[in-house]
């Protein structure tokens, strides 16, 4: 993984005592590390069985976050926020990376909603002046739960009385690489449309890391929402499929599918859902999956109701095309997680 900042830490000119929820997550991990980079004093509550499968034990969680003070219970929990996590110390500062690991509607609201407002309220009550709270460019348009759920977070946190710094960023680079296996195997890629429906300013971890860790110092960034996107123009997914194709020497080749074979598939699964529940999580699966193939991640015009690339922030240096190059000679490897259509 290249890091802009590797070469040069730039230190807070006011490290913090900063408590940290989310860190064994994409980009939780970056975030700490950014943190720890500045100088900040990173406390990282984690839960005992973490990361994608709940594959890291407390021993794995450490490493990952070496640096960091790691403790370990269940953020969902006020007590064991208060017992585990805080342990009646001071912090100055909560950065949240936390977010369901699903997207099912039941752990979305325990995790986006509940949890970030048990976040909230523990480190207010700690000391905690100053929050930051990575959310989600796709909450301007909120038609699927774990987006409603975000949303009420948000406006917790704004209500809290902190000062905050609410960042929405585009697209992660994990979430654009899903195909190349696909086209590896021999097989086209599949394109919703004509591949040009949507688009996105894709944006990398340590570059959206550095942002966050940014915003404990950075006051024009305090008491805002903060739409954020990476270098560079937005991309299409014919555009992601064609560089793809041209890194593997392959002759392109698309597949295009209609969004409506998702609505179709939405409303089997709705329907079934009211009889069998498990099915009901698999529909808003669906929803989420159709939310991507026609909706850009980019800001989104409220008087035109049109996604618009020129009003997207941009940050950083690291672009979606270069990330690709180094898949492709096999120096990255994308931990996709669990929900693997985001
Ligand atoms: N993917 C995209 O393109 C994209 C674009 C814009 C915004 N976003 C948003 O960015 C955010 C972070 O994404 P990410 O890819 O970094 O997420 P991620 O890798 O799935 O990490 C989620 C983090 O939340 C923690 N978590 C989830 N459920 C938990 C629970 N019940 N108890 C304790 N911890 C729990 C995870 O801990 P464990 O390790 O213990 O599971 C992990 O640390 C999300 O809100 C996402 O909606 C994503």
């Amino acid at each position: 993984m290249t890091d802009p900042e590797a070469a040069s830490p730039p230190t807070s000119p006011q490290p913090r005592r900063v408590f940290v929820i989310g860190a064994t997550g994409t980009i939780g991990q970056a975030t700490a590390r950014a943190l720890l980079r500045r100088g900040h004093d990173v406390t990282c509550f984690v839960r005992p069985r973490a990361g994608v499968g709940g594959r890291l034990d407390n021993g794995a969680s450490a490493r990952l976050l070496a640096g960091a003070t790691v403790r370990f219970g269940d953020v969902r929990d006020a007590g064991s926020l208060a017992r585990d996590g805080i342990r009646g110390e001071r912090f100055d500062a909560l950065v949240s990376c936390l977010a369901s690991r699903t997207g099912a509607p039941r752990d979305a609201w325990a995790v986006e909603h509940r949890a970030q407002v048990n976040a909230i309220a523990a480190a207010r009550a700690a000391g905690a002046t100053q929050a930051v709270l990575l959310s989600a460019i796709c909450v301007q348009k909120p038609l699927l739960e774990f987006q409603k759920a975000k949303l009420a977070a948000e406006r917790a946190l704004v209500e809290s009385g902190l000062a905050y710094s609410i960042v929405r960023p585009t697209a992660f680079f994990k979430s654009l690489s899903g195909q190349l296996g696909r086209l590896r195997r021999g097989k086209p890629y599949l394109l919703f449309g004509d591949g040009a429906l949507t688009a996105c300013k894709p944006i990398s971890d340590d570059d959206l890391a550095a942002y966050i860790a940014d915003c404990l110092d950075r006051d024009e960034r305090r008491n805002r929402i903060l739409p954020i996107g990476g270098p560079g123009d937005a991309i299409t997914p014919r555009q992601q499929g064609e560089r793809l194709f041209e890194l593997l020497g392959l002759e392109p080749r698309f597949r295009e599918v209609s969004p409506r074979v998702l609505d179709a598939i939405i409303g089997v699964l709705a329907a079934l859902g009211r009889v069998v529940p498990a099915l009901a999580d698999k529909a808003e699966f669906a929803r989420i999956g159709r939310y991507y193939a026609t909706e850009s991640m980019l800001v989104l015009d409220p008087h035109t109701g049109r996604y618009d690339a020129a009003a997207t922030p941009s940050t950083g240096s690291d672009t979606l095309f270069d990330y690709y190059a180094r898949l492709v000679r096999g120096e990255e490897s994308a931990e996709r997680g669990d929900h693997a259509v985001f």
